[in-house]
């Protein structure tokens, strides 16, 4: 086994942390990569690894994924996530999920037993009853007070052409962060993302962000394998994690790629975003436009390292 090039880093959403739930937040993430890295370095794969790691963060109340999403317009969570594998380009999706308790197991089935990439809102629902996920309430209570206080705001927040939102999301980019995921490359070489969320607070019900769209806010080839987090809008309008893929196929680093496309990100959307990513040879990088980003990393038979921000 090649332990000196596996590697995995995973995100917990980039935004702005409340003051006091800094050290949970990297001491979350610290634990959800002890997971995929006892899998990697037990000679699993990349994509084992990755789900272990989304699923320990899905299961943390603390992160905008499965139990703890944030709440729609109408107060309930709708959860959208994708895994992808370089070997074959697999990819699985849901979008706007209801009630499942770690919709990044029900994306891998849809990539593992279903001729599709996606499934949406109650068609993805029946699938995972199907497949044996149980109804599971993701509305914590502290997710639900939140909700109740925006509600009462919303005149406050929302005014001609929702600019005032675009402008209350910058203010106060703790809404829409909280996102998960994780990238890995195994002892064989293949890369794994996988990304988890509840998207942002108060979206509209059906919206579905840039999670599990491939290429937007999860990608894996042969080159590199990386997940976004932020307002999704931008990463999908940019399809930020195919960009770093793309820069790195004409000769580029990891390193280079991702901050190219932040700098773009940027300039042309000023966006409050965050990417996290591998190479082939486990290198691992952040990068993010926001305040904060907790984010956790090893590399070979490194110890992990932890924290808020780069
Ligand atoms: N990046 C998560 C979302 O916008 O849904």
């Amino acid at each position: 086994m090649n332990e000196r090039n596996v590697g995995l880093i995973a995100h917990g959403g980039a935004g702005k942390w409340r003051p006091g739930s800094d050290d949970d937040a990297v001491e979350g993430l610290r634990a959800a990569v002890e997971k995929g890295r006892a899998v990697l370095l037990a000679g699993g794969s990349a994509l084992d690894a990755v789900c272990a790691t989304v699923v320990t963060l899905e299961d943390n109340p603390i992160f905008n994924a499965g139990t703890g999403a944030v709440l729609n317009f109408d107060g309930f969570c709708e959860l959208d996530a994708s895994v992808m594998a370089s070997d074959g380009a697999r990819v699985g999706a849901v979008a706007a999920l209801q009630r499942v308790k770690n919709p990044i197991l029900v994306a891998r089935k849809v990539m593992e037993e279903t001729d599709h990439v996606m499934l949406a809102g109650e068609g993805a629902q029946r699938f995972a009853r199907v497949m044996g996920f149980g109804d599971h309430d993701p509305v914590t209570p502290d997710r639900q007070a939140d909700w109740k206080d925006k509600r009462e705001h919303v005149g406050d927040i929302l005014g001609a052409g929702a600019l005032k939102m675009r402008k209350f999301l910058k203010d106060h980019p703790e809404y829409a962060g909280g996102t998960v995921g994780a990238a890995a490359v195994d002892a064989k070489g293949v890369l794994a993302a996988a990304t988890s969320t509840g998207g942002v607070t108060l979206k509209l019900v059906g919206r579905v962000g840039d999670s599990p769209i491939p290429g937007a806010g999860n990608y894996a080839n042969a080159h590199m394998a990386a997940s976004a987090t932020g307002t999704g809008e931008f990463v999908m309008r940019s399809l930020a994690a195919r960009d770093i893929a793309e820069r790195m196929e004409r000769g580029a680093t990891l390193e280079a790629a991702m901050g190219e496309v932040l700098d773009r990100l940027g300039r042309e959307y000023d966006a409050d975003v965050g990417l996290i990513a591998v190479d082939r040879n486990g290198h691992p990088v952040a990068r993010h436009r926001t305040r904060d980003m907790p984010h956790a990393y090893f590399h070979g038979t490194e110890a992990i390292t932890s924290k808020m921000r780069v």
